[in-house]
């Protein structure tokens, strides 16, 4: 018995890695926030502890946090941070403590995941939102969307565009409750070291009024 249940251990395990070596397959949403449509009432929205929001826009201001007594620990990588050009980062600090962070791409420097074709004009790309499991639950989430909507509009964009995994039940509600919409979707499929992304075609009627369709870009796939 005890053999029996090793071998089915060691088949689930060799399993797991053939799929995640050999084949992988997701889907996301592509949602869209047009920032003057939004309309909520912010007091909803109020997170259960004090914090302290910080946009950072260069890895230098990272630096002076931690000297003044800030601390970032894992989940969070500090390694990340080479990739802050074309970017900026929103962080939520409890007791100094980094709770939560989401990164907001505004122009093509930044090499965002998927990689789709953003018009940076008037566009920003949300992504890469973590907030660390023993903050999670205290509403640093939505509170952090919120800033970042405020942000956005601040330095002149009118949409914020980003993507989810289907699945990912917390994320979806969460944007839904903050005004966001489906706006398409996005397919990725990986055999071996093949890689490819797909939109469907009917991704086209979710802008046939306002021609502003997000598609993928090809150059960097
Ligand atoms: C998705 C994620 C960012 C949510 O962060 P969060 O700060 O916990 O979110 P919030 O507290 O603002 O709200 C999320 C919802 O989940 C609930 N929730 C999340 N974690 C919870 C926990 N540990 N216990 C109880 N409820 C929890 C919240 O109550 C809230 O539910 P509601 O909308 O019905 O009120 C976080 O779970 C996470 O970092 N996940 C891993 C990375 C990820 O999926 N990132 C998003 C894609 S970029």
């Amino acid at each position: 018995m005890g053999i029996l249940k090793l071998v089915k251990a060691f088949g689930a395990c060799i399993r797991s890695w053939i799929g995640w070596h050999c084949y992988y397959r997701s889907e996301r949403y592509i949602f869209q926030v047009i920032i003057d449509e939004c309309v909520f009432d912010e007091q909803n929205f109020v997170p259960k502890v004090d914090v302290d929001v910080r946009i950072i826009h260069e890895k230098e201001t990272v630096c002076d946090l931690l000297r003044d007594g800030f601390t970032i620990n894992p989940p969070f990588a500090l390694d990340m941070l080479e990739t802050l050009p074309g970017q900026v980062l929103l962080c939520l600090f409890v007791e100094r403590d980094l709770a939560h962070w989401q990164w907001l791409a505004l122009d093509e420097t930044a090499k965002i995941y998927p990689p789709l074709k953003i018009d940076y004009e008037t566009d920003a790309y949300q992504w890469r939102g973590l907030t660390a499991p023993k903050y999670r639950g205290l509403g640093l989430y939505h509170y952090a969307i919120l800033n970042l909507f405020k942000y956005a509009k601040e330095i002149g964009k009118s949409r914020i565009v980003f993507t989810a995994l289907k699945d990912n039940y917390l994320v979806l509600r969460a944007w839904a409750k903050l005004g966001g919409k489906v706006c398409g979707e996005l397919y990725y499929l990986r055999i071996f070291a093949w890689t490819f992304w797909q939109t469907p075609k009917r991704n086209a009627y979710f802008f046939a009024e306002e021609g502003r369709e997000i598609v993928i870009d090809q150059s960097r796939t």
